[in-house]
């Protein structure tokens, strides 16, 4: 059996030869992003919620959108996962760019333990509250879990994020506290292999 992981220790060589998965859910398509994704992840970055929710109400430059975009496709090509850029599904084919959702490794943000995995999201707001953000969470998840085999993932959301806050539990997050992430004060969500597999084994096993 593969062991779990607590973290993604980065054996770049090795996993520079594994596929970049494309995602599918009931309503959406997620692709790892590519070059030509440059005025989608700017157009999401200057969406007025995302700047007040998430960038302390500052929208990027365009230069600094391509940097985030070169970060994201680094981060994909050295360890082989990262954030997905999420698309509503028409006809079963990828239409409508939503915003992005993906795991990110901690790094200098979290310099106690830099090789947490966090689950990020980040949506336009005309696509809010319709349950995508979980959605795409729950598939980014199930990945984190059956393919990478990670022991745990983390979110680390704002105090003042209550969407956020709200959806961090439909993806299966408990609450574990506050915490320093990247400097200011989050709350931490966790959510385990453990108890992402609890719905599972309680279907399969009643004790009577
Ligand atoms: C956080 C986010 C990914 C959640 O995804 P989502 O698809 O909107 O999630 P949901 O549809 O489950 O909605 C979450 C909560 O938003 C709140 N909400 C929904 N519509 C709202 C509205 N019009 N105004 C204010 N709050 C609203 C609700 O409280 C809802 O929870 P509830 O249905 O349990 O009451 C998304 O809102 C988003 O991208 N926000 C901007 C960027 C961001 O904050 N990213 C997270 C960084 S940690």
């Amino acid at each position: 059996m593969v062991p779990r992981r607590d973290a993604v220790r980065c054996d770049v060589q090795a996993r520079k030869a594994l596929p970049m998965h494309v995602l599918e859910t009931p309503r959406l398509i997620l692709k790892p992003p590519t070059p030509r994704d440059e005025q989608l992840l700017h157009g999401l970055h200057s969406d007025p919620l995302v700047t007040t929710s998430i960038r302390d109400g500052i929208s990027p430059t365009v230069e600094q959108s391509k940097a985030e975009l070169r970060q994201y496709i680094n981060h994909w090509e050295r360890v082989r996962f990262g954030p997905w850029m999420v698309f509503v599904k028409e006809d079963g084919r990828a239409r409508k760019f939503a915003g992005s959702c993906g795991l990110v490794i901690c790094g200098a943000n979290l310099p106690e333990d830099p090789d947490n995995v966090e689950l990020v999201f980040c949506l336009h707001q005309r696509d809010c509250g319709k349950g995508i953000g979980p959605e795409a969470g729950r598939a980014v998840a199930r990945f984190a879990f059956e393919h990478l085999k990670l022991e745990k993932i983390s979110a680390f959301i704002r105090p003042s994020n209550t969407r956020s806050l709200r959806a961090a539990p439909k993806v299966g997050f408990k609450y574990v506290g506050p915490c320093i992430y990247n400097d200011m004060e989050r709350k931490q969500f966790e959510l385990t292999y453990a108890s992402y597999m609890k719905p599972v084994v309680d279907q399969v096993l009643t004790l009577r």
